[in-house]
This record gives C-alpha cells, sequence and structure tokens, in this order.
C-alpha cells in the first residue's frame, strides 16, 4: 500500500486543522506544534502528514511530493491554483484581505484625485489584480511579514493584509479602507494523486467533508442556541 501525505501549514490554521482531522478520523503521532519532526505518521496506517510553511503547501500537492494539502484561500490566490484540484472549503482560519491605512489617512479623496499610491503586501499578486480591477495603478512593494509597519515607517501609504481579530491593525493605528475578500483555508488535492491513489485518496476526502459538515452543523446549532438565550 503506497502512503497518502497530506500537507499542513504550520502556524495558527495548524491549531484549527489538527482538530479538523482528528474529526476525520487522522491524529498525527506526535503533536506537530510540539515535535521538531517534519514528516509525522498517523494513526491511519499508510496516512503520514508533512508540516510546512503555508506558502510551500500547494508546491508540494502541485508537484505531487504531497498528495492533500490544507492551504489558505490567500496562498492559493497568490501562488496560483492551476493543476490543484480544491474540493472543500474547510472553514477554518477565517479572516479577511484588506487595505489598510493609518488612521487620518484620506484615502477615497487620494484615489480621486489619481495620486499614485504605494502599498506594501505579502499578496502582491492578489492585491495587483485587485487594484487593476478597480481601474487604480499603485506601486507595489514586495514584504514578508509585519505589513503593519510599512505605513507607520512612511515605506508605503496602504498596506493589503489579512485581518482576524483586528488587534493588530488597533495597535498600529490603521484602519481598514477597503474589503478585498473573505479568506479560509481548503483542501486542496492533487489530480494525478487522486487517479492512481483513488481507494485511499477518496475515502480521506469523504472523511474530511464530513467533519467540516459535522463542525459546520455545529456551529450553526450553538448559534441558534445562543440566539435562543437572548
Ligand atoms: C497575520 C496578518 C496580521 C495579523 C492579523 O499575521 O498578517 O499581521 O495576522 O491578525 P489580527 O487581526 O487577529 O491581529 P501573522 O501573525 O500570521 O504573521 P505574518 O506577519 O508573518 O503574516
Amino acid at each position: 500500500m503506497s502512503t497518502i501525505t497530506i500537507a499542513l501549514s504550520k502556524g495558527r490554521i495548524l491549531d484549527e486543522t489538527l482538530p479538523l482531522l482528528a474529526a476525520a478520523g487522522i491524529t498525527p503521532v506526535e503533536d506537530p506544534r510540539e515535535s521538531r519532526k517534519l514528516i509525522l505518521a498517523t494513526n491511519r496506517p499508510g496516512v503520514a502528514v508533512v508540516i510546512l510553511r503555508a506558502s510551500d503547501v500547494p508546491t508540494y500537492v502541485e508537484y505531487g511530493a504531497a498528495d492533500l494539502g490544507v492551504a489558505g484561500k490567500d496562498v492559493l490566490l497568490e501562488h496560483g491554483s492551476e493543476g490543484l484540484y480544491q474540493p472543500l472549503d474547510l472553514g477554518i482560519g477565517r479572516c479577511r484581505l484588506v487595505v489598510a491605512t493609518q488612521r487620518g489617512f484620506d484615502w477615497a479623496t487620494s484615489i480621486q484625485r489619481g495620486a499614485r499610491m504605494r502599498v506594501a503586501s505579502k499578496y502582491v499578486r492578489t492585491a495587483r489584480e485587485h487594484f487593476s480591477a478597480k481601474g487604480m495603478h499603485v506601486d507595489l512593494i514586495k514584504l514578508y511579514g509585519s505589513m503593519e509597519l510599512a505605513p507607520l515607517a512612511g515605506l508605503a501609504d496602504a498596506i493589503v493584509d489579512l485581518v482576524s481579530t483586528g488587534n493588530t491593525l488597533k495597535a498600529n493605528d490603521l484602519v481598514v479602507v477597503e474589503e478585498i475578500m473573505p479568506i479560509s483555508s481548503r483542501l486542496i488535492v492533487n489530480p494525478a494523486a487522486l487517479k492512481l491513489k483513488r481507494g485511499q485518496a477518496k475515502p480521506l476526502i469523504d472523511a474530511i467533508a464530513a467533519a467540516v459538515e459535522a463542525a459546520g452543523a455545529g456551529a450553526a446549532a450553538s448559534a441558534a442556541g445562543a440566539g435562543g438565550l437572548r
């Protein structure tokens, strides 16, 4: 029996991915948040997980070095998802991709005046598409992290970044001036692996789909419950 490898993003998404996989009956033999190992066997014979930097997950799955993967929509848009099958929105890692500026910066007026703005982001491809769809020409500056610093340090007028709780923006006196899109994590699958290892891959995808549905039903039920308390 060949092994099915699932590529997971380390960091925040992992905290939400592990319970979802557990609900689908897949548990790594060691906690990847504690272990320094990069390949971990799971309780399911023939299923292993690899722990990667988020932006590398699509690359592993695209080349078939991993069969399945969990990747944020932000990462997929930036990487390009040609050749990747995306059967499931996992409903985890939810956040928003936004444009933000320093509080008090008149973004709308600057745009109306046609001022050429500098925008810093890790998501330059997605940002370029967003602004060109609006007919705006902006100068994009590629950064790899701590985007919030760019307007404060005078590097850029605005940033394109992910917002979850909004705490980072708030702590740095930045405000959202445009919503680009909601983001969540997706299951990605190598199409050749799905054909060649269908007998092993399909039950895993189905189990993950059932876990997502159950989690969604749970969230809906608790929202209804909270509503009932009001
Ligand atoms: C992300 C994002 C923001 C922050 C938003 O960064 O880039 O900086 O989270 O979260 P909040 O709205 O809950 O404050 P992350 O911590 O993933 O690190 P990064 O800077 O390497 O992208």
